[in-house]
């Protein structure tokens, strides 16, 4: 961060998440939003010129197949090189824990690491889901993000703040 940016001077953020199924990962990037008092677009929506004017990045999805959404991936891709700025990333999923979502966050970052972001910070909490079979018996993870996680998620964004 430059030095006119430090100081009282707010952190500029912004929150890019591609989110369909059930829109579950869009509310975890509205709680980042606030805290962060970040704006939040779609992959589509972001241009590459504006990112520059940013100091933090969030790049979420939900997970499928083990990896993010694919147009997060795919954005990621068409970035330009950037030198050391700081970007967290995000999603959220049907099965949890730490192994599992490491991996699965794996190529997000292995790709805004090779873009020359810094990751500052990861965040994941757990999705309904109805994918497949689950439809038929009132899917998983019903009422996931619920009160608790979106505490967490803004607990997480609070602890972004100065990174
Ligand atoms: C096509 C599809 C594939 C999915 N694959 C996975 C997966 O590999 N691992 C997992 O934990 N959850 C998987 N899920 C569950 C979603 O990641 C989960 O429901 C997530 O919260 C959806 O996010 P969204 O509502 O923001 O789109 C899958 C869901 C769909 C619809």
């Amino acid at each position: 961060m430059s030095e006119e940016k430090t100081g009282s001077m707010e952190m500029r953020s912004l929150v890019i998440v591609y989110s369909y199924h059930h829109n579950n990962t869009e509310k975890i990037a509205h709680e980042f939003s606030e805290v962060l008092h970040a704006e939040v677009k779609s992959p589509e929506q972001v241009t590459m010129e504006e990112l520059q004017e940013y100091d933090l990045i969030g790049f979420g999805a939900g997970i499928d197949s083990g990896r993010h959404y694919k147009p997060l991936l795919d954005l990621v891709d068409r970035l330009p090189s950037v030198h050391k700025k700081a970007g967290f990333i995000f999603s959220t999923s049907a099965m949890q824990g730490e192994d599992k979502v490491k991996k699965d966050h794996s190529l997000l970052r292995e790709k805004l690491e090779s873009k020359g972001y810094k990751i500052v910070g990861e965040f994941s909490c757990k999705g309904f889901n109805t994918n497949s079979f689950l439809k038929y018996i009132g899917g998983m993870n019903k009422g996931r993000p619920n009160r608790d996680d979106l505490k967490n998620a803004q607990a997480f964004a609070q602890s972004l703040k100065g990174s």
